[in-house]
């Protein structure tokens, strides 16, 4: 049987990417109105593929972008939903790329475009894998639903909102699966047990009602960029401790077998910090790297900006200044509790030369599974024959927020098989994704598809 589907991979892989690069084709970013009607027609286009091969297709509105949900039905009892999101990142900074981020290019076996990891290559992979259940046995040995989100990236709750309703609370599967992560290595596939939460926000700092001269006003009038470089450096050090009082009281620690686990995986610092291009990376004598990026909360500034940006200086007192924070939360933190001591923190510190705004733009509690569950052993053995090694467990330090109405409403196994790198330029300019991995996942999926639940 693993071998009719493998075979049919083989053979049809060249095609299998092709229909991918159409898929990155899309700019399908949900972060931005303007791209509203491409985002569309890109669910569009899942839409209408997975429907060519058979599945009974539909978009879900719930507001926001559209919902693909695609069924497929099984011979045998039991469901398998699969996640993914067919919206990407902003594409910019633009001239940082080297190849158009819309124009997939394939180079050495590497395909290049915004959205080739994150999450589109990821996610098709599983089409693919149906797609050869379907055609060389014809059925499958249980319903398969495809559930693709397409605000994943925005912080959107469309998908949280159908997965509260009825249809949504109907879908209940005996797993559920996900491709949106890495793997350990090139070598060596994974699957995380654990996702830390996240919250965003925006900072919006007002002083006088205009810009004004800084020579003829400085000194009288306070300076709204400066003000808020205070307000962010009085909630987290430069070594990325976060200074808000009570902020860790929730943390709880990672288990023993989890130290013990990550010690095991071996990892590298140095070829991080090559990776990333960084002079250094940060010190903590009390957590490794690993714990740093996995189970410990973080404060980041993910855009800052404010004042003159042009050419040669222009000397002014801006009468405003922004920043969009992202906050990572560990297990014992909750979306709500974190907002409200940030944004009272903030509120607390904040001098009355300025008024201050604080607009939540988006959030997801953290999440951590079981590892000794039946459906990690079927998962465990179908990465095993796709990539021709034995998995490792992870956690990661990303965020896929909706995962955790998933858990909560269908209390169900909750399987992250990722197919990328960490060095596969998520978010970043020069996003790819390696056609070997995805090969490999689909012939994963397939044989995970095949064995059923
Ligand atoms: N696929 C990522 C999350 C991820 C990253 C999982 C790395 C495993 C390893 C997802 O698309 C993502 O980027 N999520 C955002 C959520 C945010 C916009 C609310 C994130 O983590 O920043
Ligand atoms: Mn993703
Ligand atoms: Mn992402």
């Amino acid at each position: 049987m693993k071998d009719t589907l493998d075979v049919y991979i083989e053979n049809n892989k060249g095609r299998f990417i092709e229909e991918l690069k159409d898929l990155l084709r899309f700019a399908s970013v949900s972060a931005q109105r303007s791209r509203d009607a491409e985002t569309a027609a890109c669910a569009q286009w899942v839409r209408q593929h997975l429907a060519d091969l058979g599945l009974d297709s539909d978009l879900v509105d719930q507001g926001g972008q559209p919902i693909v949900v695609a069924r497929a039905k099984g011979r045998g009892p039991g469901s398998i939903v699969i996640y993914g999101h067919y919206d990407v990142q902003p594409e910019d900074p633009i001239d940082q790329w080297r190849t158009k981020p819309f124009e997939p290019v394939e180079q050495d076996g590497v395909l290049y475009a915004r959205g080739a990891t994150d999450d589109k290559g990821q996610f098709f992979a599983h089409v693919k894998a149906l797609e050869a259940l379907i055609k060389t046995q014809g059925e499958l040995p249980c319903d398969v639903v495809f559930l693709l989100e397409g605000e994943e990236e925005s912080g959107g709750e469309a998908l949280v909102r159908y997965v509260r309703s009825d249809a949504g609370r109907a879908l209940k599967p005996d797993a559920l699966i996900i491709s949106d992560g890495d793997m350990n290595n090139e070598q060596v596939p994974a699957i995380t047990y654990g996702l830390r939460g996240i919250i965003t926000f925006e900072i919006h700092v007002k002083g006088p009602g205009f810009d004004l001269h800084s020579g003829g006003y400085g000194g009288a009038v306070a300076n709204p960029a400066v003000v808020l470089t205070h307000l962010i450096s009085q909630c987290v050090s430069q070594q990325g401790e976060i200074l808000i009082p009570g902020f860790y009281d929730d943390v709880q620690g990672a288990a023993q077998w989890e130290l013990e686990n990550m010690e095991a995986l071996r990892f590298d610092d140095e070829v991080l910090r090559r990776e990333v291009q960084a002079p250094a990376l940060i010190r903590d004598p009390e957590h490794s790297t690993l714990e740093r990026l996995w189970v410990r909360p973080t404060f980041e500034i993910n855009g800052i900006y404010g004042g003159y940006q042009g050419q040669h200086s222009k000397t002014i007192i801006p009468r405003e200044a922004f920043a969009k924070v992202s906050v990572r939360l560990v297990p014992g933190q909750t979306v709500d509790r974190v907002r409200d001591r940030v944004f009272g923190f903030l509120r607390d510190i904040c001098p009355e030369t300025v008024t201050l705004e604080l607009t939540f733009t988006g959030g997801g509690p953290p999440v951590v599974f079981e590892v000794d569950t039946p459906a990690m052993k079927l998962a465990a053995e179908a990465l095993k024959h796709g990539f021709d090694h034995e998995p490792v467990f992870i956690r990661t330090g990303g965020s896929i927020p909706v995962v955790s109405t998933f858990s909560e409403v269908w209390g169900c196994p909750v399987i992250l098989m990722g197919l990328g790198l960490d060095s596969d330029g998520a978010h970043s300019p020069n996003e790819h994704f390696s056609l070997t991995s995805f090969v490999k996942g689909i012939k994963a999926s397939a044989r995970l598809l095949s064995t059923g639940i």
